[in-house]
């Protein structure tokens, strides 16, 4: 009988008088242990009030003489009358009671199974405690808050991902607003794809998900992204259907025409190094009627034709279409970007370097309508990176852009008319960290984004999924060691997430920060609305804004 266990009556049960003593471990593999619980472990717990320590996801600590091991219950299930545990082992835990990640040496049978304290636990974080980033509460420990590391949570990518309700809006706005609060020169684009984040009331008035210092609207279409910043490769992803058999006609064409008009309309600028890709100033009408006349070009008094006659026919009617299509007139027709120094309010607008600063810009997508998102929000992932890509204060200025929704626009599928956006978000996932540029995908799909942008985060923020395919993706993405986790996410609540990867010291089931103000992504309250919602409705107004664009 070992020394700090106690026999009781009829000599079966064991219990233990040493109150953080909960169980011994009975088996060993290469990955995983299990563990014994002592018959008393349930009192013990109900005296501390940690009753929900079996459950899967919650710390426990290993100790021999060999040293402390964390670890993490997977499932625990009843056998022969006994508790049984099955646990994950995270990392050692120092003498110092620091934590490291790896197991240098796996605990012998019999190694004391022993609640984690919550010093113990709080002590963990430490390391993180210095940047002030906390975002949320441990699930198991309220007390304890839970602390990020600022540089790989935002430098290396984050997924914030969950089912429709799980709270991703309000997990984004409350980081975000953390964010800023422990550090005001932070700088983040958002988009805003259903103008949650912010929204005018009946009389006009602009309600934020973020305090008026924090952040600056802009609506997608005042911010003008002209048609001029697009490259060769994306005005021909517009312009031009790849499938008609005068396409790689058009493409060498435009690409001529294109040069010339950039050159001719910049000389001012005094660069020669100007490309068919420079983000300077042409005309679009002139580079129609250039394409126009190589179309109908005829010689000897109309005997013979030009050698392009003809051949631009679908190009000039396609171009007529969209030019003369009002949801395209933000980028075709700008009021106040047409010349090429406008480039500078732009980039100052997005980043919020413009009037007022701020360190939050929210692009407002909600009146964009849908099928012009891709351009513009591919625009805008183009920006954030040659802003920084340029930039030669790159490091002391890392930009985040969020992009919520981002299964809309960086799908998965070799998506045509997404190409263009998942391109350059694809690029930011695989350069943005060396140039400063981190990016924080938010998606209730996580199988329809873009696996090349996954598979490049660092980080996790998994909120409540119970669809199992989903499930099984996101199992996927977590490092090795860290995939069990993946069961927990289905027990989730609302606002509560499970945070992995390299901005926390150990894998997280956490309780994130209500945001204050939150963002307008209230649930229809159905019942209400059907017991004594309105009667009749004006619909002739509803038919104005449809055609008026105008929400
Ligand atoms: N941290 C939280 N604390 C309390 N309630 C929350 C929290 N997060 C979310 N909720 C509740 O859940 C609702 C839905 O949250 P949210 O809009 O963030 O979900 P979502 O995951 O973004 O959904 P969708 O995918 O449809 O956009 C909120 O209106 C709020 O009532
Ligand atoms: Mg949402």
């Amino acid at each position: 009988m070992r020394k700090n266990f106690l026999p009781v009556a009829g000599g079966s049960a064991l219990i233990s008088d040493d109150p953080d003593l909960i169980g011994h471990i009975i088996d060993v593999s290469a990955h995983h242990m299990v563990a014994s619980l002592l018959d008393d472990y349930e009192q013990k717990l109900a005296h501390r009030g940690d009753e929900n320590i079996t459950h899967s996801g919650a710390h426990l600590l290993v100790k021999s003489r060999g040293g402390q091991l964390l670890v993490r219950v997977v499932r625990s299930w009843l056998e022969n009358g006994a508790t049984r545990v099955e646990l994950m082992p995270l990392g050692d835990i120092g003498t110092d009671g620091r934590f490291s990640r790896g197991v240098s040496q796996f605990p012998p049978l019999n190694a004391e199974v022993r609640v984690v304290g919550l010093n113990q636990l709080a002590g963990m974080f430490d390391a993180f405690r210095r940047f002030g980033l906390h975002l949320g509460r441990h699930s198991q420990y309220p007390e304890l808050k839970v602390f990020f590391d600022p540089s790989p949570l935002f430098g290396r990518h984050l997924a914030i991902l969950g089912q429709s309700g799980a709270g991703k809006s309000w997990a984004v706005a409350s980081i975000l607003q953390r964010t800023v609060q422990s550090m005001p020169r932070a700088h983040v684009v958002l988009l805003d794809i259903h103008g949650e984040y912010g929204w005018r009331d009946a009389e006009g008035n602009l309600h934020s998900a973020f305090p008026a210092k924090m952040a600056r609207h802009v609506d997608a279409r005042d911010l003008e992204i002209p048609y001029w910043l697009l490259t060769y490769a994306e005005l021909i992803d517009l312009l031009i259907d790849r499938s008609d058999p005068n396409a790689s006609l058009q493409m060498a064409f435009l690409r001529e025409v294109l040069y010339t008009l950039r050159k001719k309309a910049n000389r001012d600028l005094g660069i020669d190094s100007l490309s068919v890709d420079s983000p300077v100033y042409f005309s679009i009408k002139e580079m129609y009627l250039q394409f126009k006349k190589a179309n109908e070009q005829q010689m000897d008094f109309g005997k013979t034709r030009g050698p392009l006659f003809g051949a631009f026919d679908e190009f000039l009617v396609r171009f007529q279409a969209m030019f003369n299509d009002s949801r395209y007139s933000f980028l075709f027709k700008p009021r106040k970007r047409i010349e090429s120094t406008q480039l500078e309010s732009l980039l100052r607008d997005f980043i919020g370097l413009g009037d007022p600063k701020r360190p939050i810009s929210v692009i407002d997508l909600s009146f964009v309508p849908h099928d012009v998102r891709p351009t513009i929000t591919a625009q805008i992932a183009r920006l954030a990176f040659e802003f920084n890509y340029w930039n030669p204060r790159r490091h002391e200025f890392p930009i985040l852009l969020v992009c919520e929704e981002a299964h809309q626009y960086i799908p998965r599928e070799a998506d045509l008319q997404h190409a263009a956006t998942r391109k350059e978000v694809e690029r930011i996932a695989k350069e943005g960290r060396k140039y400063g540029v981190g990016l924080c995908v938010v998606s209730q799909r996580p199988l329809e984004l873009s696996e090349t942008v996954l598979a490049q985060c660092s980080n996790f923020i998994c909120l409540r999924i119970t669809n199992p395919d989903d499930q099984a993706y996101v199992r996927r993405l977590m490092p090795e060691g860290e995939q069990d986790l993946t069961e927990t996410l289905a027990s989730l609540r609302r606002g509560e997430a499970l945070a992995l990867g390299e901005a926390i010291p150990l894998p997280t089931r956490m309780q994130l920060y209500r945001p204050d103000p939150t963002p307008s992504s209230h649930d229809a309250p159905v019942n209400e609305a059907w017991l004594d919602g309105p009667e009749d409705l004006d619909v002739g107004d509803i038919v104005q804004r449809w055609w008026r664009q105008m929400r």
